[in-house]
């Protein structure tokens, strides 16, 4: 990666709006923890780092939690790349902690690439399906049961999804 082309903010784009207010803060929230990271120098990299981690974990915990109460199976694809993404990230802590920051960083910038894709995939094809179901992430009702697929989802029903 050369110079002009190194990614050193994270700015929210509208694009990344999926009219879920809970899912929609979250997601708001991810972006200035990132962004915190792509603008922190060295000594406060690691602990910007950990922040994200942190957020991540609950933030992935709670999508994967609505899906399971919506009728997805625990290991779709959508929680599968959660899983995935996490133990990178988690990976990227523990080369952190151990003094190689370029790691993490590396992490970050790839991190700016990854969320707009996640989001308007994974994260938009959840969405639509809790509107569809009537879930209310705020309080985890459920308001139309007789929505729900009979089947369990293995696919996370994004529009690259391969998964049905
Ligand atoms: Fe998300
Ligand atoms: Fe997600």
């Amino acid at each position: 990666m050369t110079q002009q082309e190194t990614i050193d903010s994270m700015q929210w784009s509208e694009d990344y709006t999926l009219n879920n207010s809970v899912m929609d803060d979250t997601h708001h929230e991810f972006v200035e923890l990132l962004d915190t990271v792509l603008q922190s120098g060295d000594s406060q990299l690691l602990a910007a780092w950990e922040a994200l981690v942190d957020h991540t974990q609950d933030h992935f915990d709670r999508e994967d939690q609505w899906m399971l109460a919506t009728g997805f199976t625990a290991d779709n694809c959508h929680a599968s790349q959660h899983k995935i993404i996490l133990q990178i990230m988690r990976e990227g802590t523990n080369r952190g902690r151990a003094g190689e920051l370029h790691v993490p960083r590396q992490m970050a910038r790839e991190l700016t690439v990854w969320f707009p894709q996640h989001a308007q995939a994974m994260d938009a094809a959840l969405a639509a399906h809790l509107q569809e179901v009537g879930f209310d992430c705020a309080t985890g009702t459920l308001a139309h049961p007789q929505a729900l697929p009979l089947e369990s989802i293995e696919g996370c029903g994004g529009s690259t999804c391969s998964t049905h």
